[in-house]
């Protein structure tokens, strides 16, 4: 059963020690009350199975059912997920109304989310929210709660349409980079957490040229915050909107 990675979950989030990223994640909120609710509900089923076998298997990953909304992932395996948190850059011309944000890219920090990805995806569904309400993470931050989970690599433009995701974080975890292009996206759930101005859309890109590593495709999902205001009406020239989302990397089977 799943018992050691549900409290890996559970004590990350109740018991760690202080540090200046836990001050705020003690607050109630409605979304951490959801997932302690789930996290409850996890441990109490643990109690009823009898023979222990917990594992990190990506194999058993899909993505959450929304995303059906867009192509899926075929011919392909899951590799790793994780939970991004950064910020979405975007430049006005000017500060007026009549003009429209336009997106000029993203920062992120990705943390490693496939153990929980394999064994509670409802557990991974809740954590963009959550991470939504944690302080902005240093660029080498390399844990993040509320699931104490490993930093896995960043996420930034390689250029103004290419999204990159290098997962070379150390010496010792080089895990490659995945160069991508935008192939489609779909609005996120009327129920998304949408932060200051909505949350941004769900995306699949495919790999391009410059990819190291099996990586083929990668979804960004269960989106948190990020979207710009409707018009640039008193906003700077650039400004960056706070957000979180999970990440799905799928590879050559
Ligand atoms: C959490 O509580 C602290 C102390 O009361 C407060 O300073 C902080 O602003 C709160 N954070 C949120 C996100 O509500
Ligand atoms: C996005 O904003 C962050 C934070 O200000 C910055 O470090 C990063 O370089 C920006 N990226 C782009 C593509 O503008
Ligand atoms: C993510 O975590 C899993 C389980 O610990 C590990 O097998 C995998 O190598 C990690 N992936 C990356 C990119 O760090």
């Amino acid at each position: 059963m799943r018992l050691p990675s549900l409290l890996v979950c559970f004590a990350a989030v109740s018991l760690a020690q202080p540090t200046r990223f836990f001050d705020d994640i003690y607050n109630y909120s409605e979304n951490l009350a959801e997932f302690y609710s789930k996290v409850s509900e996890h441990i109490n089923n643990a109690k009823y199975q009898s023979k222990p076998s917990m594992g990190c298997n990506p194999s058993s990953i899909t993505l959450p059912s929304y995303a059906s909304g867009l192509p899926g992932p075929t011919g392909v395996s899951p590799m790793y997920v994780a939970l991004g948190r950064g910020t979405q850059n975007y430049t006005c011309a000017d500060s007026t109304e009549n003009t429209i944000p336009v997106s000029i890219g993203a920062l992120a920090n990705l943390y490693n989310a496939t153990c929980i990805a394999a064994n509670f995806p409802d557990l991974m569904e809740m954590l963009p929210n959550i991470a939504y309400n944690i302080p902005l993470p240093d660029f080498e931050y390399t844990a993040l709660p509320p699931a104490n989970i490993d930093l896995m690599g960043h996420h930034f433009f390689y250029d103004s349409t290419t999204p990159e995701f290098n997962l070379d974080t150390t010496t010792s975890k080089q895990y490659g980079v995945a160069m991508t292009k935008k192939q489609d996206s779909i609005d996120a759930p009327s129920d998304a957490f949408k932060g200051e101005y909505g949350a941004v859309v769900w995306l699949y890109l495919s790999t391009t040229t410059g990819t190291v590593g099996n990586y083929k495709s990668v979804y960004r999902v269960n989106t948190a915050g990020g979207n710009p205001p409707a018009t640039c009406k008193g906003m700077p020239s650039a400004f960056t909107m706070q957000y979180s989302a999970n990440y799905y990397f799928f590879g050559s089977s």
